[in-house]
């Protein structure tokens, strides 16, 4: 729990401290193909589309990517150590950057020689992956757990430069997350996620831990955790209620994004 404590200090520093968020930008196409023998598949991404969208780490030449790619070793140190397979993007409120940090997380570890990662959108709620990525119109989890689709059918293999990624992205919004969450479904669909991709590091995207039951919900399922803790908007008492809900999840690193005037960085991290 020493990162969570770092970043206690940090939000306690930041709390008066003024936002940097400039806001998300434009909206982009993507050629799309199918592999029909594997039923996965292929888009390939818009560098254009990913960079007005944050996601900027699927190139080495930029600052910025490089913080992700210092944040992805020591996550993959981390659970390299313990074995672990699933990790859980989430954070105290809303708008922190955890889809941000989780897109760019998977492409960052995509560009790794030897590694595959598989990037799923779980927040039922708001899902944003597509969205961020430029995936267009897609089946997504929801209609796996609906038993409309199965997880190959509504999984894509993306691709920027010669780094690709799988993505189960969310769809449409569902306002029984709560419910699929805590659900048998769940449990099977993460079952076989676990057997049938166990080569990859699978990051979940998560909705915000404090405004509802869907993370308390689905992380006794998840081997650790990454906190994203947003500068201006995550309080000292938020990050302290986070930590009672994870008492039995490790978390891998606490993420202190939008940080730049306050630690005259884009991105920081503990
Ligand atoms: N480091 C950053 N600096 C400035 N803006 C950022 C930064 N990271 C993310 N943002 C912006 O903040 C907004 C929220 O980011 P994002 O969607 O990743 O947050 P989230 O935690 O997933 O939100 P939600 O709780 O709604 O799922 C977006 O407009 C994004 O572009
Ligand atoms: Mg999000």
């Amino acid at each position: 729990m020493d990162s969570i404590k770092q970043a206690v200090e940090l939000a306690r520093a930041a709390e008066s401290a003024p936002r940097n968020d400039t806001g998300l930008a434009g909206a982009f196409g993507i050629s799309r193909q199918t592999t029909s023998d594997t039923q996965i598949r292929d888009v390939r991404l818009n560098a254009a589309h990913l960079q007005a969208a944050r996601i900027i780490a699927y190139g080495t030449s930029s600052e910025h990517g490089r913080y992700y790619d210092m944040l992805r070793t020591q996550v993959l140190q981390e659970m390299d150590k313990k074995s672990w397979q699933f990790l859980a993007v989430t954070s105290p409120t809303a708008g922190c950057g955890k889809t941000v940090t989780a897109c760019n997380l998977a492409i960052s570890i995509a560009r790794l020689p030897g590694r595959s990662v598989l990037l799923v959108d779980l927040d039922l709620r708001k899902p944003m992956v597509a969205n961020y990525l430029g995936l267009g119109a897609t089946d997504g989890v929801l209609s796996v757990l609906e038993g409309r689709s199965t997880l190959s059918s509504a999984m894509l293999k993306a691709s920027i430069g010669p780094a690709s990624f799988l993505v189960l992205p969310g769809s449409e919004s569902s306002p029984g997350s709560s419910e699929w969450m805590a659900s048998q479904t769940m449990a099977n669909v993460l079952q076989t996620i676990q057997r049938d991709f166990r080569s990859c590091v699978v990051i979940f995207d998560l909705p915000p831990m404090l405004l509802g039951d869907d993370v308390i919900s689905i992380l006794p399922r998840m081997d650790a955790a990454l906190l994203v803790a947003g500068v201006g908007s995550t309080s000292v008492s938020d990050i302290k209620e986070c930590q009672k809900h994870l008492q039995r999840t490790p978390v891998v690193r606490v993420v202190v994004n939008k940080a730049t005037e306050l630690a005259g960085s884009y991105y920081g991290y503990y």
